[in-house]
């Protein structure tokens, strides 16, 4: 498939809540990341439910769900080329132990749950997590 040049991020509720928003948006347009769209929002837990709903049998779901609707948090669709790639290593892994030194996550995560941010997997959960959050007319 194509690259579509764009990602989707979450800064999550523990960095928000730590007040690391500024902070990682800095890392973002240092890595050389154009925001295409950007919102400040509270989340419902049917609408965090819906957009982690393939992890719906997974243990942690629940919490999860939880987690990301316990604070507000930072959603935007980011340009550059091979993004998905790119914002995955600038993020770093999963479980922040685990994250390269410099990553967003090595820096601002506390948990493997409270991971400070979320970069899409793939050029098609990219579009269609974008899609979720935005309207044509929330981008640029
Ligand atoms: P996943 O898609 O595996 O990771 P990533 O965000 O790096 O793509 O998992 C989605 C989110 O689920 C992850 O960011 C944090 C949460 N999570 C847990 O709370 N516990 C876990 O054991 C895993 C694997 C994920």
């Amino acid at each position: 498939m194509a690259t579509t040049n764009k990602t989707f991020t979450m800064i999550k509720p523990d960095a928000v809540g730590n007040g690391h928003t500024g902070a990682i948006l800095n890392d973002i347009i240092a890595g050389g990341f154009k925001i295409v769209a950007m919102k400040y929002i509270h989340l419902s837990k049917e609408t965090a439910g819906a957009f982690y709903a393939v992890h719906k049998e997974r243990p942690f779901y629940g919490e999860l769900v939880g987690f990301m609707t316990s604070g507000p948090i930072v959603a935007a669709i980011l340009e550059k080329n091979n993004a998905v790639e790119d914002f995955r290593k600038l993020i770093g892994a999963t479980d922040p132990a685990k994250a390269e030194a410099g990553t967003i996550r090595n820096k601002y995560a506390k948990s493997i749950e409270a991971n400070a941010i979320h970069g899409s997997d793939s050029d098609e959960n990219a579009e269609i997590e974008g899609n979720f959050f935005f309207s044509q007319f929330e981008r640029f």
